[in-house]
């Protein structure tokens, strides 16, 4: 290492400060605005940093895949409510509400119903029974359903489905009364994707709606799920929310994710800030804009990376749960004045993993967006009497309280966009508070 960049790297160390989330968390800025800020998560993930990341900074969670029909009757009459009731009782826990997602969809239905050969009055008996049967299981505790998920196709015309084709334009309708009727105070939506700004297909999403509003169907809201790419949120977002709004039906931008192409930097990065920042004060402008759900809140909970190969990153938060720039564009359009860390930094986060009565492990990780370390040492004080035991990935010494860890001799590299994490066993007794941690 040569000594310019030894004092390079020494420089930053001493500038980075630990990464911290907004205070107060966007759920509580939200509030402030009249929005309510949700995530679509994974119920067996909702342990350890995601689920207080989770309960923490949202108040709204979508089950992403829980509460689908493959999900919850994989065999007919089988039933497997185990994610989603999960997810339900860790928001009740938390204080959340739970958009229901989704009961009338084309993709993700169970085998049996798609490989059965139905005539139309038993496709439609089949369909009025699930969504009795889902809808009345949940009946009080859904704010919000997606009844009817992606209707339409790109030109506006409607999708050609097992639901469209066996059931004809009026499945929509009748799933809308019947979910109605099993839960009347569940707000109930259609969701749909690239129908965030004006375009043939919204439009048709408008008209469909304005003609429900005038037949008297049960209709409250639309969801507009905003699948975006990097530089690229219509122009006409605000525009469209407000037709919607003015057509008498809430919205709730459902599914945001914003993907780049992979490797992530700092340019990229900031754009992905603004882009947020323009989704989140575009609801935050209209006041029937009511909601606004990630589609996950962290890069290793997304979809997005095993659907479109090599792009990413498309989440606030990063893989290891670090607050991205993303994060502070949303908590900036909610009013938030916390700064991110400055433009440049590396960061150290720290988390409790696994805990048993006496011990537990820990993992640090630094991660660097737009700088990059050469060498890095992590230091924190403990505050009820843990004691490290034994560390991995980094060199640790304890002298009363305070810790002491520095890179092993081949980790000391953190290439901007990168990160590096060490991990420890500790004792613990009475109470295991998570310290803060300093990088340099
Ligand atoms: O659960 C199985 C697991 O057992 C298996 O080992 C693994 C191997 O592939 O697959 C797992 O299932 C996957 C499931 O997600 C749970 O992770 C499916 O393959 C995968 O196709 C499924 O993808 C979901 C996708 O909907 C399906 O279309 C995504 O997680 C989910 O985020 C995504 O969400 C949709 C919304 O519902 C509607 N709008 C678009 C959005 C993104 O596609």
């Amino acid at each position: 290492m040569s000594l310019t960049s030894l004092v390079a790297g020494f420089a930053l160390l001493l500038a980075a400060p630990a990464a911290h989330a907004a205070d107060p968390p966007l759920r509580d800025l939200g509030t402030a605005k009249g929005k309510v800020i949700g995530t679509a998560v994974t119920g067996s993930k909702l342990t350890g940093t995601y689920g207080d990341i989770a309960g923490a900074q949202f108040s709204s969670l979508t089950p992403g895949n829980a509460m689908k029909w493959g999900s919850v009757e994989p065999a007919q009459g089988s039933f497997n409510w185990t994610e989603a009731d999960q997810i339900v009782a860790f928001a009740q826990a938390h204080n959340q509400q739970v958009r229901g997602h989704t009961l009338v969809w084309h993709s993700q239905n169970p085998s049996w119903l798609t490989n059965g050969s139905w005539t139309s009055a038993q496709l439609g008996t089949l369909l009025q029974n699930h969504i009795n049967t889902e809808v009345g299981r949940y009946q009080g505790k859904i704010a919000a359903w997606d009844v009817v998920n992606e209707p339409f196709n790109e030109d506006g015309t409607y999708r050609s489905t097992l639901w469209y084709n066996g059931l004809g334009a009026d499945y929509i309708a009748n799933a809308l009364t019947w979910a109605r009727a099993a839960d009347p105070a569940a707000k109930l939506y259609i969701n749909d994707y690239n129908v965030e700004g004006v375009n043939a297909k919204s439009t048709a999403l408008y008209n469909l709606v304005k003609s429900l509003k005038d037949r008297g169907v049960p209709i409250d809201g639309v969801g507009l799920q905003a699948h975006l790419i990097l530089g690229q949120v219509p122009s006409t977002l605000q525009q469209n929310i407000q037709r919607f709004a003015d057509l008498g039906v809430d919205v709730a931008i459902t599914e945001l994710d914003i993907r780049m192409t992979l490797p992530s930097d700092s340019t990229k990065l900031a754009q992905q800030k603004a882009d947020y920042k323009a989704v989140t004060a575009a609801c935050v402008a209209v006041a029937r804009c009511v909601n606004l759900t990630v589609w996950g809140f962290t890069d290793s909970d997304s979809w997005v990376e095993s659907t479109f190969p090599g792009q990413g990153a498309a989440t606030p938060y990063d893989a290891n749960y670090a607050p991205k720039p993303a994060y502070y564009g949303i908590a900036e359009a909610l009013g938030g004045t916390s700064t991110p860390p400055p433009t440049g930094a590396c960061t150290a986060s720290y988390s409790v993993g696994s805990q048993w009565n006496t011990g537990f492990t820990g993992n640090v990780t630094i991660s660097c967006s737009g700088a990059s370390l050469s060498s890095w040492k992590v230091t924190w004080t403990y505050g009820a009497g843990q004691q490290i035991t034994q560390a991995w990935n980094a060199t640790c010494t304890q002298s009363g309280a305070a810790v002491s860890c520095a890179n092993a001799s081949y980790n000391g590299t953190v290439p901007d966009g990168g990160s590096v994490s060490f991990g420890f066993n500790a004792s613990w007794s009475g109470s295991n508070p998570v310290p803060t941690v300093t990088l340099g």
